[in-house]
């Protein structure tokens, strides 16, 4: 059988830098509050009429493709998470696909949310680990501003989420023990409004009114204190199930990528983990949350910054709205 492994990773990040000063003449907020709340100190938010979760994932996916010495062509399936697609219909799949110029192969959209990039990379490791793809294009890219509610009473999760789009090529490798070593998958639908954007909703009379856009059901609602919660425990039992299905424990790890929900949560599971900092990476600072996009963000990063070596033993988790979590262990 063979092995999966990243063989390129790339990154995009819109230009404009949105700090948290900036944000405080938007709403009631301030520095303060945000940093020692999230650890969250600036962050991008798309340009219109320059940026597109296509553009975006484009660019990012070109950076990748570079990465891992192929060229668009030889790309054979494409798996993009997302839910802040450019349209309602179709999925950002296919419009990444004819961007790219790969017209024919297969694209597959993924929405779980911030853990959309691992369960998209855990679909494209059973695709490899099959034998019928050889380079699969796994993408997380997102425009959450446009969605964001920057009154005071969305400043809650308005501080917190972010642009920015990240990709990874998983390849199919004879190497022995390398590569994607397990992922596992979970969701508890009870939680599921927890975390949500309520429209535009199918099971109603008309999709859009201006009632209900007044209503804010087009504005992302989340319960933070719940979020945290259940993040802190999930996020846990999630690298703690990789490890024990690979019988290995947490010094053995490398580097520890969490989803980048907010600095508080990574720092707890880093001290619950019994890990030190240099295991765990970080970069929630300087982006805040970009849902599906922040884990191939960071790897990318890692990988510039030599964070990710040949060899190391990586885990990726995440978590968030579903609830639904996850994680994937990996040797570089
Ligand atoms: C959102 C979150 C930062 C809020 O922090 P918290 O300590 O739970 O704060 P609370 O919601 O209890 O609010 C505390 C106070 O701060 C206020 N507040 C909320 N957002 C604020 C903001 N952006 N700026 C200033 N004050 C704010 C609240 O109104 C409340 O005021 P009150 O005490 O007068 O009622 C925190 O719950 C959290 O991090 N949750 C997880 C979010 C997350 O990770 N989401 C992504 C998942 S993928």
């Amino acid at each position: 059988m063979k092995n999966s492994i990243i063989s390129g990773a790339g990154h995009y990040l819109p230009d404009r830098i949105v700090t948290n000063e900036e944000l405080s003449s938007m709403m009631n907020t301030n520095d303060a509050w945000i940093v020692e709340r999230t650890g969250i100190r600036e962050r991008r938010w798309f340009t219109p009429g320059k940026d597109t979760v296509t553009s975006m994932a484009r660019a990012a996916s070109e950076m990748a493709i570079k990465n891992a010495g192929l060229n668009n062509k030889e790309i054979d399936f494409i798996i993009f998470a997302t839910i802040t697609p450019d349209y309602f219909i179709p999925g950002n799949g296919v419009l990444l696909q004819r961007e790219l110029g790969l017209q024919g192969i297969g694209a597959l959209d993924i929405r779980n949310a911030c853990s959309g990039f691992v369960y998209a990379l855990s679909v494209a490791d059973q695709f490899i680990k099959s034998g019928m793809y050889q380079n699969i294009l796994v993408v997380g890219a997102e425009i959450q501003s446009s969605a964001l509610d920057k009154s005071d009473e969305g400043r809650s999760s308005a501080v917190i989420f972010a642009d920015g789009a990240g990709a990874v090529v998983l390849q199919a490798s004879n190497e022995p023990h390398k590569g994607i070593l397990s992922t596992h998958l979970h969701a508890d639908g009870d939680h599921a409004e927890e975390l949500y954007v309520k429209d535009p909703g199918s099971s109603r009379k008309v999709r859009v009114s201006q009632e209900l856009i007044d209503s804010g059901s087009f504005n992302l609602q989340m319960n933070g204190n719940a979020v945290f919660k259940h993040a802190v425990i999930r996020f846990y039992e999630v690298v703690q199930e990789a490890l024990d299905a690979n019988n290995l424990k947490p010094k053995d790890l490398d580097l520890l990528i969490p989803h980048q929900a907010n600095l508080r949560i990574s720092q707890y599971i880093q001290e619950k983990l019994g890990l030190e900092e240099n295991q765990v990476f970080n970069n929630i600072m300087n982006y805040g949350n970009t849902t599906a996009a922040t884990i191939p963000i960071a790897i990318s990063e890692a990988l510039e910054t030599a964070r990710i070596k040949p060899n190391d033993l990586v885990c990726l988790a995440a978590f968030g709205s579903g609830f639904a979590w996850a994680s994937a262990l990996i040797r570089w």
